[in-house]
């Protein structure tokens, strides 16, 4: 593949793969999400996770707390809390790490969603582990199912052991080393966000501004790139998918003035699912 990136339609790719909501169907038709995360104190992670989840059509959400489970989320009491502990992982498409933490347990926790064969989401503080583990490094490259890395610069630094601003000068090297090191598709997040495969394939995002420079949004981002998934996308047309939709919502929100100043993450929830259905 050439060494300069293709830039992302998303319009065709949702007419290619979006599926219509057909009649005869179910919850069970549309996939199982689950969001690994939720240390103690950081609840509200998995949460946007697991809504941007049900808001992009999964068919059921469920979150898993490596830490004291909250009972119910009660603005979006469809979300099925558990314990991390026990949760069968092989029975969803996983979203791991939206404030995962890093304790012993969330290491164990991890292990288990990597030895699951179903295609995984890997963000935020599963991927700080990932950095710091090589097991886990070695349990992802011996994967069957496919993965996808969503790291924010800072994250893929430390998976690259380097610097941000290493990452930074050359987004696309990194995207594409980083793809090839980890075995995962990998979206390195930030202002023109580079999508990258373990074959070389690059790709870059031009939807998305400065309103996306918020608490949560990247949260946000995985539960979205999780439902389609679930929903039988293949893993790099979910990773462009995403990507290119996570940003053309929050363009709409800008464009209607909520945004860019103040933006949240929660209202990009709403719009993501307006987005998805006037596609
Ligand atoms: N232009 C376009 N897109 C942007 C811009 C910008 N200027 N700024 C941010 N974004 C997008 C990114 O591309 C990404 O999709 O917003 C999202 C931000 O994601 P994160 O950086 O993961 O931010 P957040 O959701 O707040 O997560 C922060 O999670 O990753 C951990 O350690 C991190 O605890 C922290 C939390
Ligand atoms: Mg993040």
């Amino acid at each position: 593949y050439p060494t300069t990136a293709v830039h992302l339609n998303g319009t065709d790719l949702f007419a290619q793969y979006a599926q219509p909501r057909r009649h005869n169907t179910h919850k069970g038709s549309y996939g199982n999400v689950a969001v690994l995360g939720g240390a103690t104190g950081m609840a509200g992670a998995p949460v946007l996770a697991g809504r941007a989840a049900l808001h992009a059509g999964g068919g059921r959400a469920y979150l898993c707390f490596a830490g004291a489970p909250l009972p119910l989320d009660p603005g979006q009491p469809e979300l099925m809390c558990r314990a991390a502990d026990g949760f069968d992982f092989a029975s969803a498409v996983t979203v791991a790490g939206p404030g995962l933490g890093s304790s012993d347990d969330a290491v164990r926790m991890l292990i288990q969603v990597l030895a699951a064969p179903r295609p995984l989401v890997l963000d935020a503080d599963a991927l700080n582990l990932l950095a710091l583990h090589a097991p886990l490094r070695d349990a992802l490259a011996h994967r069957t199912a496919p993965a996808l890395a969503t790291p924010h610069p800072l994250e893929a630094a430390r998976l690259l052991e380097t610097t941000i601003g290493a990452v930074q000068a050359n987004r696309l090297e990194a995207a594409r080393t980083l793809a090839q090191r980890l075995g995962a598709y990998v979206v390195l997040k930030g202002s023109g966000t580079v999508i990258g495969a373990p074959d070389g394939r690059l790709v870059i995002n031009t939807t998305g501004n400065p309103g996306l420079a918020t608490a949560g949004t990247g949260d946000v981002l995985a539960g979205l790139a999780g439902a389609l998934l679930a929903q039988g996308w293949p893993a790099w047309e979910a990773a462009l998918g995403a990507v290119w939709l996570h940003g053309t919502a929050a363009d709409a929100l800008v464009a209607a003035g909520t945004g860019p100043i103040g933006l949240t993450a929660g209202e990009l929830v709403t719009e993501i699912r307006a987005q998805l259905n006037a596609l």
